[in-house]
């Protein structure tokens, strides 16, 4: 497997001017990400976990370090052509003005790519919404129904990594259960690179096979899911994991 995104010594400065703690929202964040995996990103919430991808996607600027997409830093990128590569879908869905239909064809309007319609068609059967009129409004859908066509759109785009934050979040189990699986099938038919933050425990066992824990300012451990779910390395780590674990037996 090839590297093909190399993160060293990141930073992102919090807005927070607290002068007793670090002046970072995250700091000194290093991995090698290669093609394909599929990286869950856990931690409790205000850790910096979206921060991070919007970062990593060049929605946000670094403050610190360097990110090299296939050995060239992102600061000899155009931002767009390194969206096209590494695209980020937002928690909450943002809805383009217009239909379905419109929503879908943007990523090729935009990228001068023929449009798979076949393709959408497929995408949409296998995340339940093959009943779903096209020709309707894409403000008047639910969140649920939203979310699911931001994430076609995106992976209609054929992007290298995507950056999935709490995509599943908002729906039903059997639809994020369908979407989980849409993107388990993507990842190992394309190759592509799946790094998304999560909150379902089980959800990260089933699907990833590395996993990102964010914590103290950091990316506090980066282990095989496994060893991490069988030891957390940092006293954060396991308190992190029991919290959770009684959070949901309770
Ligand atoms: N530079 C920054 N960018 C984004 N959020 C920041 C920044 N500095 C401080 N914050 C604060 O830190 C938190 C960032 O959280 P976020 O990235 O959304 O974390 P998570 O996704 O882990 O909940 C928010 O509460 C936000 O107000
Ligand atoms: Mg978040």
């Amino acid at each position: 497997m090839a590297a093909i995104l190399d993160i060293a010594q990141l930073a992102k400065k919090s807005w927070k001017k607290d002068n007793k703690q670090s002046p970072y929202l995250f700091d000194e964040v290093t991995a090698v990400i290669k093609q394909p995996e599929f990286i869950s990103v856990i931690g409790s919430s205000g850790q910096g976990k979206s921060t991070l991808l919007r970062t990593l996607a060049m929605l946000e600027t670094p403050d610190k370090g360097d990110m090299l997409f296939k050995g060239t830093s992102y600061r000899m990128k155009d931002a767009r052509a390194w969206r096209k590569q590494i695209c980020y879908v937002p928690q909450q869905a943002v809805m383009l003005n217009g239909s379905v239909e419109d929503n879908l064809r943007t990523a090729s309007r935009l990228h001068g790519n023929t449009y798979d319609d076949q393709l959408a068609s497929h995408l949409l059967a296998e995340a339940m919404l093959d009943g779903l009129d096209r020709n309707k409004k894409a403000s008047e859908l639910s969140g649920g129904e939203k979310q699911r066509v931001a994430l076609i759109r995106s992976l209609l785009l054929r992007p290298s990594i995507l950056l999935l934050d709490e995509i599943t979040a908002s729906l039903d189990s059997i639809s994020g259960r369908a979407v989980e699986q849409l993107l388990q099938r993507w990842h190992v038919s394309e190759g592509v690179t799946i790094i998304w933050v999560t909150h379902d425990l089980e959800q990260v066992r089933r699907t990833s096979s590395r996993t990102w824990f964010m914590s103290e300012g950091t990316l506090l451990e980066d282990r095989g899911t496994l060893d991490f779910f069988r030891q957390p390395a940092t006293e954060s780590g396991n308190h992190f994991l029991r919290y959770l674990v009684s959070e949901v037996t309770t």
